[in-house]
């Protein structure tokens, strides 16, 4: 027993010193990004980028005073680059353009010079950021969604004023080949047309926020029914006042012309 949480241990311990060293960087769907390397300068110089992974593979290496591609997998390839009047201080950073999701992993970067060999690693994670979020009614629900977002986000809802009844939500999360998620979120429409409602959806590093609220003309709409009795109403009094008004002044005939 004491042998295997002593191994245990152990293995923690390494798998810590392992990843602890790790640079960190987070990149963004799309976007470029730099992966940091910085080495002693020196003669005859190797530089290897490598994505490591059960089989790791080739992201882009340079000897001979020049970039060689040749091995290079076939996913990296017209994206990635050296800073060539950085190498000779000493840095190998890579640039890596169009991130992907499927880019997140450990990279190695490998340096040899007569002056010996040094390893060190980044950690790359990849995000898409909730960047829209579309809120529309559709015909007793409104459906709020988003697309082309990583991790995966939450959705929640809310009203003003708020809600003293649980609101009858239905969220779905589809997630694409590009490892994206898009979320779709339908609510069943309260019956007080004066609710305003908020969709919010986020991630770790952002959220976005739509609002919907009934337009003017249909929260208006209970005013109309009471519209053909009202105009009754007033044309009524009109009569009776003109009928007094003319009756007063003996004009009772100028009147019945009228109609
Ligand atoms: C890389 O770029 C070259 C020239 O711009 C192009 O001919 C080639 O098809 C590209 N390769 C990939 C894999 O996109
Ligand atoms: C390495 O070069 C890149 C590109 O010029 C630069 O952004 C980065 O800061 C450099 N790193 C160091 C440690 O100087
Ligand atoms: C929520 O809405 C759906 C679809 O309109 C309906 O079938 C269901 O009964 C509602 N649930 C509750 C708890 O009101
Ligand atoms: C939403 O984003 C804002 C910045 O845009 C931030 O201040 C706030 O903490 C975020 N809220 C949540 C719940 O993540």
């Amino acid at each position: 027993m004491a042998k295997i949480i002593y191994f245990g241990t152990l293995l923690f311990l390494t798998f810590l010193l392992s990843v602890s060293g790790d640079a960190e960087v987070t990149c963004v769907f799309r976007e470029s990004c730099l992966l940091p390397c910085q080495f002693q300068d020196g003669a005859q110089l190797v530089i290897h980028w490598i994505k490591v992974s059960i089989r790791d593979s080739v992201v882009h290496s340079y000897y001979g005073d020049k970039d060689q591609l040749e091995y290079q997998v076939q996913n990296f390839k017209n994206r990635t680059s050296l800073f060539k009047d950085q190498i000779s201080k000493g840095n190998a950073s890579l640039l890596l353009t169009g991130v992907t999701i499927e880019d997140a992993g450990r990279y190695k970067c490998y340096t040899s010079t007569v002056r010996g060999n040094e390893e060190s690693f980044v950690n790359l994670k990849t995000e898409a950021p909730v960047s829209k979020v579309i809120i529309k009614e559709d015909e007793n629900q409104i459906i709020c969604s988003s697309e082309g977002i990583y991790p995966q986000p939450e959705l929640s809802w809310s009203t003003i004023p708020p809600s003293n009844t649980p609101l009858n939500v239905t969220t779905t999360v589809q997630q694409n080949e590009d490892q994206l998620y898009s979320i779709r979120s339908s609510l069943v429409l309260e019956d007080d047309p004066d609710v305003t409602y908020s969709c919010t959806v986020r991630t770790q590093r952002n959220n976005m926020t739509s609002t919907y609220r009934k337009p003017e003309t249909s929260r208006h709409e209970r005013m109309s029914i009471g519209g053909p009795i009202a105009g009754a109403v007033v044309a009524v009094i009109i009569i009776i006042v003109t009928v007094f008004v003319c009756s007063k002044k003996n004009k009772l005939k100028s009147f019945f012309v009228l109609f």
